[in-house]
């Protein structure tokens, strides 16, 4: 069994990929940020919100500080030695996941040169065997048409994307490709669609994408009750959308077989509706959203105009309809699961909802007592 080394460990896909190869007793080695706390309790920390606060056995498991952008890590030497030991697997996963203008150098910083760094310090320390993955994005498609295919694309200009984010991760790519060819680096690129809960229990510990969106609504249906609400989102445009056990699932494999291909796309071959999703929101919280395929700033009442301003990168994925090839991951794991099913989405939905209103109903307890009202 290979050691697996992890950057970015304590993030959500990373988590939880780490909890199932302790479940299946792969020691692994994960790079945690110290962000004003240790990366020791952050890692624990977060492995335990994923089981619910039940104790898992983290014996094969070592945290060690790092900064991604500094020379080896800003690790100790004989550490980086000990560590790459042996060939492994080492899976890039550190990452920022804004996406706007203000924020580009952070962006670039951490996408780009991150993984510059990152390559650096495996090319220096891996043995000839150790192999390195980067996870990239599905969405590096940019505002592309036709079929993605499970190849290199070239650098382009920002006006091809959808913002810095999906640019950056493009970038990161063409500098494996380059490592690959130039440096002899035994590099390998998997996409991921967007990440969501369990398809079994519907557990969702994220709030990104369609969950930003739902957080987004369930905050506006408390402040505004009952409302109907008008929102640019094409209600036939769809999201691709790939359960989190279905990822770990996928990336166990990878790390369980000799042959990769050389880039994969971890998608669902069934994306959901933009409709189904916000009718099941209706279901779930006191409002009625609408979801219209154009609908024009200057035509907003104040409401709308609230959610379509907080909705800024959720509405530029309101339209796609993308269309990903999966011949060479199709080839790798050759009984693919093809993404969660409308019941199965639901399902996280409405989990994700109840841990909301959980929260909501304990800060007004808490505020309450303080007040003396209770
Ligand atoms: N979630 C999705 O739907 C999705 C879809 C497609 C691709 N991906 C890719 O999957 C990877 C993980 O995504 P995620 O959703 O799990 O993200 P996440 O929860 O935000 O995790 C990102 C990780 O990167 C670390 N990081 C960010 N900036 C850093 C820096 N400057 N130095 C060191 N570490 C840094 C974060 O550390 P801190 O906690 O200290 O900030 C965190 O551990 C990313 O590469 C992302 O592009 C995710």
């Amino acid at each position: 069994m290979r050691t697996v080394i992890i950057n970015g460990a304590n993030g959500y896909v990373a988590s939880n990929f780490i909890n199932s190869l302790l479940k299946k007793q792969f020691k692994v080695i994960a790079l945690v940020r110290a962000n004003k706390q240790d990366p020791k309790e952050r890692m624990n920390k977060v492995l335990a919100y994923i089981n619910d606060e039940k104790e898992i056995n983290t014996s094969n498991l070592e945290v060690y500080n790092y900064s991604l952008l500094d020379n080896n890590f800003s690790m100790n030497e004989n550490v980086l030695k000990s560590i790459f030991t042996g060939n492994v697997d080492y899976f890039h996963f550190a990452a920022s996941l804004k996406y706007d203008e203000k924020s580009v150098d952070e962006i670039f910083s951490t996408n780009i040169e991150g993984l510059e760094n990152s390559i650096k310090v495996f090319l220096k320390y891996a043995m000839k065997g150790s192999r390195f993955f980067y996870i990239g994005t599905a969405y590096s498609c940019g505002r592309f048409n036709g079929l993605f295919e499970e190849k290199f694309y070239g650098n382009k200009d920002i006006s091809e994307f959808r913002n810095y984010y999906e640019q950056s991760k493009r970038f990161a790519e063409n500098i494996v490709g380059e490592n690959i060819r130039n440096n002899g680096l035994n590099g390998h690129i998997i996409r991921l669609s967007q990440v969501v809960g369990n398809k079994e229990t519907g557990v969702t510990k994220t709030d990104y994408g369609i969950f930003d969106f739902a957080k987004r609504v369930y905050n506006l249906a408390n402040r505004y009750p009952n409302e109907i609400v008008r929102v640019h989102v094409d209600p036939d445009a769809t999201q691709n959308l790939i359960p989190i056990d279905t990822v770990t699932g996928h990336l166990t494999r990878v790390v369980e077989e000799k042959e990769i291909p050389g880039i994969m796309h971890f998608v669902s071959k069934n994306p959901v509706r933009n409709s189904f999703i916000i009718d099941t929101l209706n279901q779930l919280a006191p409002i009625q959203i609408i979801p219209l395929k154009t609908l024009e700033r200057k035509d907003m009442n104040p409401i709308e105009r609230l959610i379509s301003v907080g909705m800024s990168f959720t509405e530029s994925y309101a339209s796609t309809d993308i269309l990903f090839d999966t011949r060479q991951r199709d080839k790798f794991l050759k009984n693919t699961e093809t993404g969660p099913d409308y019941k199965s989405i639901a399902k996280m939905m409405g989990y994700f909802i109840e841990t909301l209103s959980e929260k909501r109903k304990k800060k007004e307890h808490e505020a309450a007592l303080k007040d003396g009202w209770l």
